[in-house]
């Protein structure tokens, strides 16, 4: 049977209004259209504390941060639509990474991460579009095992950009992000060929 790709797409905002969670969905979009098995996650639905090793020491993995390590366990593609707070990651983001990234006993170090392939993504209402944060993310993943692809896209005026049904009004926008999609599930077709 043709191998499928199966890619866990998330952004790294809480915010219920939020552009990176419709960007992920256009890019999501076209790694389907690529023939990818596209499941997606809001990171609202798996809130978790602040990491504390305390806490880690004394209870394991809570149980939303174990969730989410399994779906990024069960997905060897990522689309991450990463919002820029302060020039840099958003705290939820890398808390969310900071927890996955533990090993629980018997589990590969970085096992969840290793040899993933993703694609970066940001939108902001302002002028750079929240490609300062992605420096910082692409930083993080590659440090723990993400293959980070080099495209990426940042939409700046985020909140003049999307159409009431959540496509991009600008048309090379839409089409950009699709790629994004497409080229996460065609490298990971073409490592599993
Ligand atoms: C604490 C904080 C810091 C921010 N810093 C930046 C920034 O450095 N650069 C930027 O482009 N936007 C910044 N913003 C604006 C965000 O880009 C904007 O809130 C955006 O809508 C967040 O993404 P979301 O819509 O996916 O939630 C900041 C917002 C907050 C709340």
């Amino acid at each position: 049977m043709a191998y499928v790709p199966k890619i866990l797409a998330f952004a790294g905002s809480l915010r219920s209004a939020s552009f990176n969670k419709k960007l992920v969905q256009v890019a999501a979009a076209g790694a389907r259209a690529a023939g990818a098995d596209v499941t997606y996650v809001d990171l609202r639905d798996l809130p978790m504390p602040i990491y504390d090793e305390d806490l880690e020491t004394q209870d394991g993995l809570p149980t939303n941060a174990r969730k989410f390590k399994d779906l990024l366990l069960a997905h060897q593609g990522l689309l991450i639509a990463a919002p820029e707070y302060n020039s840099s990651i958003t705290a939820v983001l890398k808390n969310a990474i900071d927890w996955a990234s533990r090993p629980a006993p018997g589990e590969a170090p970085l096992g969840c991460f290793d040899k993933k392939v993703c694609a970066l993504m940001a939108a902001s209402p302002g002028a750079l579009g929240g490609l300062r944060g992605l420096v910082t993310v692409r930083s993080i993943l590659g440090n723990i095992k993400v293959l980070v692809l080099p495209d990426q896209v940042a939409v700046l005026k985020a909140h003049e950009a999307f159409n009431p049904d959540g496509t991009m009004k600008d048309a090379n926008q839409q089409a950009s992000l699709e790629q994004l999609g497409n080229s996460v599930a065609t490298m990971l077709k073409k490592l599993n060929a």
